[in-house]
């Protein structure tokens, strides 16, 4: 079975009504991300940065993964497909992709504050102040903020070096190291791109641009897949 391997952004979930980072004048529903994703911002005010995050897992848990999602789930019929997202939303596993790496964590869990191998299953769509972890510490959500580790890196650009056919779905690559990961993927290894607004992007061997929205592109480079 031939490996593939897509990397999804924000864009992927927008027809499912989530709202990406850089469409909305930097403002990510209208807080400043610096406000609300940096351990600085936990630091400073933790019941703002937690109150965010609800906010968001409530989205998130009313939303609806969409046609791209589905559409990558049915390749598993025929393929060896492994998801890497950016996204922290659960959009992937609802549609029933059954191996999703998330870079920046997956808002419908939560973690420790102290120790971020310590994650925990939220029932419900809130973390409340005062809820501990096994440690004592306060829970939070778990996502990846900016200036923390990314722990999954080294496991996804492995992924990425045995992709046979690579898929880039959604993502404006302004985000490191996400963003590098193409760059582990061989030279001449079919590389598609779909996004309305395709990005620069610096990687040997030909790119396949597909300048359509996920709903309409996905499933059309899927259904070509599916034929082969
Ligand atoms: N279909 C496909 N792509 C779309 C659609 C759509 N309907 N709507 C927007 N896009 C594209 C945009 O053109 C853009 O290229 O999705 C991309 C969204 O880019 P960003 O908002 O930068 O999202 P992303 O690349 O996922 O951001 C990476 O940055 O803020 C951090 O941690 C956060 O994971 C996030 C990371």
């Amino acid at each position: 079975m031939k490996n593939i391997v897509i990397l999804t952004g924000a864009g992927i979930s927008a027809e499912s009504g989530l709202k990406t980072f850089r469409d909305s004048d930097g403002l990510w529903e209208g807080y400043n991300i610096q406000d609300v994703a940096t351990p600085e911002a936990w630091e400073h005010n933790p019941v703002m940065v937690q109150q965010f995050y609800n906010e968001r897992r409530k989205t998130v848990l009313e939303a609806k993964p969409n046609a791209a999602h589905y559409a990558l789930a049915a390749l598993e019929e025929k393929y060896k497909v492994t998801i890497i997202t950016q996204n922290i939303d659960d959009l992937h596993e609802r549609a029933g992709s059954s191996t999703v790496v998330h870079l920046h964590g997956i808002i419908t869990r939560s973690q420790s504050s102290i120790n971020p191998e310590l994650t925990y299953p939220i029932d419900g769509w809130e973390i409340k102040m005062g809820e501990l972890c096994e440690l004592g510490s306060q829970l939070r959500a778990h996502v990846v903020w900016f200036g923390e580790p990314v722990p999954m890196i080294e496991h996804a650009a492995m992924i990425c070096t045995s992709a046979d056919i690579f898929i880039l779905i959604g993502s404006s690559l302004a985000v490191y190291p996400a963003a590098g990961l193409i760059g582990y993927v061989d030279r001449d290894v079919p590389k598609y791109l779909i996004d309305p607004n395709i990005p620069s992007v610096n990687v040997r061997g030909e790119v396949i641009k597909i300048r359509e929205k996920a709903t309409i592109g996905v499933p059309a480079l899927v259904n070509e897949l599916l034929k082969d």
